[in-house]
């Protein structure tokens, strides 16, 4: 095993298997992190960090996997444990890992909130609260929570704008893949805004950003055909389209920067600061939605 010199930065980047976090992963082990990622599927996983070995051209076990599934709060806690057991440092939290479901879905934990929320927001806060020791300890620390630009009410956006109503985050009253995806990065940003005030001062930065719009991932993978098909086949040539390789020099922009050091509470989108939407700045609403991941996860110290 590799020594870890004091110098070696240590990054865990969730959903690291696919898409952006892939990209992302060999992007901070080329810059010199020591890097853990995290996949649901055991071969899966093991098949992109070969994939990273080879394009990084590491052989220093500078990249380690864990395993979750952040469907499962138990998995959640399993891979915390797994975590501390390889006894590193953590300097950089990257929350990246996210979703979208093709019909309304639950986990096995809850049918408070339908399934794209509960793993987009309730599992990586469950994830963060349980890291913040760790994440304390190793301050200057930083935790990125990737969210979307797709969680402003823009009319333009295909399908129901985001319209977060707590009276609905089951889905009940009514749902729609992209609505609920919507509406579960705006929770992302209340998470990032609610965490980065009760951690002022503690070393431990917190802020979210949107990677922009990314035709070549995967993320559609469990859209509606006709979704997967325009996004396939047409949107790349948008000229608002990014490519994975521009969106991932920001995630490491993001958490290595000097530049950034002690910028916590912010939006980045575009590489800088940015204004997310109005109802984002809401804390007291993102409050109630925190409250009840709180209450799924079993996190009541944490409540407001
Ligand atoms: N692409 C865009 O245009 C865009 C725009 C704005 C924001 N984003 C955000 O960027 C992040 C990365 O997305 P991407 O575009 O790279 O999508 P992607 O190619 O689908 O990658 C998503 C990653 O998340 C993992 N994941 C999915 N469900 C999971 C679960 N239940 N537990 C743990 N990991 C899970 C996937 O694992 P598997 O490989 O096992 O499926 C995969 O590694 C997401 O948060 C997304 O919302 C993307």
């Amino acid at each position: 095993m590799a020594i870890l010199s004091p110098s070696k930065k240590v990054v865990l980047i969730t959903g690291a298997t696919d898409g952006l976090g892939l990209e992302a992963a060999k992007k901070y082990l080329k810059a010199g992190f020591i890097v853990v990622i995290t996949g649901r599927n055991k071969q899966k996983t093991q098949k992109a960090v070969k994939n990273i070995k080879v394009s990084t051209g590491d052989t220093d076990d500078e990249l380690r996997y864990i395993l979750l599934d952040l469907a499962s709060l138990t998995s959640v806690r399993r891979a915390v444990q797994d975590f501390l057991t390889l006894s590193l440092p953590l300097h950089v939290l990257v929350n990246n890992a996210g979703t979208t479901t093709k019909t309304r879905e639950f986990t096995e934990d809850t049918q408070l909130v339908e399934k794209t929320l509960a793993v987009n927001f309730v599992g990586p806060l469950l994830l963060t609260e349980l890291l913040l020791p760790k994440l304390r300890e190793s301050a200057p620390s930083r935790i990125l929570n990737v969210t979307s630009s797709l969680h402003e009410p823009n009319p333009k956006i295909p399908g129901i704008p985001t319209n977060f109503d707590l009276d609905n985050l089951d889905g009940s009253k009514q749902w729609e893949f992209m609505y609920a995806y919507k509406n579960s990065k705006l929770a992302v940003i209340w998470h990032t805004y609610l965490l980065s005030e009760r951690l002022k001062g503690s070393g431990v930065a917190v802020n979210c950003f949107c990677p922009g719009f990314v035709p070549g991932t995967n993320l559609n993978r469990d859209a509606p055909f006709l979704t997967r098909f325009v996004v396939k086949n047409f949107m790349g040539k948008l000229k608002s389209a990014v490519t994975i390789e521009k969106a991932t020099d920001d995630y490491l922009l993001y958490g290595s920067n000097t530049e950034l050091e002690g910028v916590t509470g912010k939006y980045f989108r575009d590489g800088k600061e940015s204004s997310s939407s109005a109802d984002s700045y809401n804390l007291e609403k993102g409050k109630k939605v925190w409250n009840v991941a709180c209450d799924i996860a079993g996190l009541d110290d944490t409540k407001y």
